[in-house]
């Protein structure tokens, strides 16, 4: 039998907020942590970690970075790797979100060793794909993400260290989100390709995720959906009661 699935609901805070807002909006997490009943994440700026590391610390919300690079250390000025975000408490690092594939130019070989890095470090990778609008309006979106997570996950990636959190660029901090219907199509293409890549039990066993304008008011119907198995919320993860009311869903 399949492993049930624990729904997760991720905050991704982007480049957001000074160190005191950080600390305020882990305590607010903190505070209705255990009010829910599904797992949080949070990834704060990477210069935000240990502050949010300590707020977090026994309550069971989960640590995070944005970001790592493929190797453990080096000369890679400004970069962050995957050890130093599990020496400062993180479980989690998200790779390939679709600013970093936008703005730093990352190919899904590149967010695949980065992948490769978290599990080399006992993180587990939140590994993000989605299409643009220009890829869904010519029919393309199925093809690109199927390939996306192809390429983007490791080949020896388990349910347990691998989450997919599907985004569509065009609804990222746009307010808009595809239908529903198109969700669950979409994700159950995901888990077909995945299953078809890393086999019946990955497929069962892996989260994926939902991202792209998720806030409280869409996120019950969004979270109820068989194949979304929690969210990566980007706005409305800034703000302590709109994220706990999207956990709050998606029980
Ligand atoms: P959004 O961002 O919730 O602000 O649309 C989601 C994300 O980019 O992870």
């Amino acid at each position: 039998m399949a492993t049930p699935r624990t729904m997760l609901i991720a905050g991704n805070w982007k480049m957001n907020g000074l160190e005191n807002e950080a600390l305020a909006l882990a305590k607010g997490v903190v505070a209705g942590a255990a009010d829910v009943r599904c797992a949080l994440l949070v990834c704060p700026p990477s210069v935000q970690l240990s502050t949010v590391a300590a707020a977090v610390s026994g309550s069971g919300v989960a640590l995070g970075g944005q970001d790592c690079h493929p190797s453990a250390n080096g000369a890679h000025t400004g970069d962050v790797s995957a050890e130093m975000l599990s020496d400062i408490g993180c479980g989690y690092v998200i790779v390939g979100h679709s600013e970093r594939r936008a703005d730093h130019g990352e190919s899904d070989a590149l967010v695949r060793a980065k992948a490769e890095a978290a599990q080399r470090a006992g993180l587990t990778a939140v590994i993000c794909v989605g299409e643009t609008e220009a890829e869904r309006d010519a029919g393309r979106a199925d093809a690109v993400v199927a390939g996306q997570v192809t390429g983007s996950v490791p080949k020896d990636a388990t349910a347990a260290n691998t989450v997919i959190a599907y985004e569509p660029v065009w609804a990222i901090g746009t307010g808009r989100t595809p239908t529903p219907d198109d969700v669950q199509a979409i994700h159950r293409h995901l888990r077909d390709t995945v299953s078809a890549n890393h086999g019946a039990d990955f497929a069962a066993g892996v989260r994926l995720l939902y991202g792209g304008s998720v806030k409280p008011g869409n996120a019950v119907e969004l979270m109820g959906l068989a194949d979304v198995d929690g969210a990566l919320v980007g706005g409305a993860s800034l703000v302590a009661e709109d994220f706990l009311a999207i956990a709050a869903s998606s029980a």
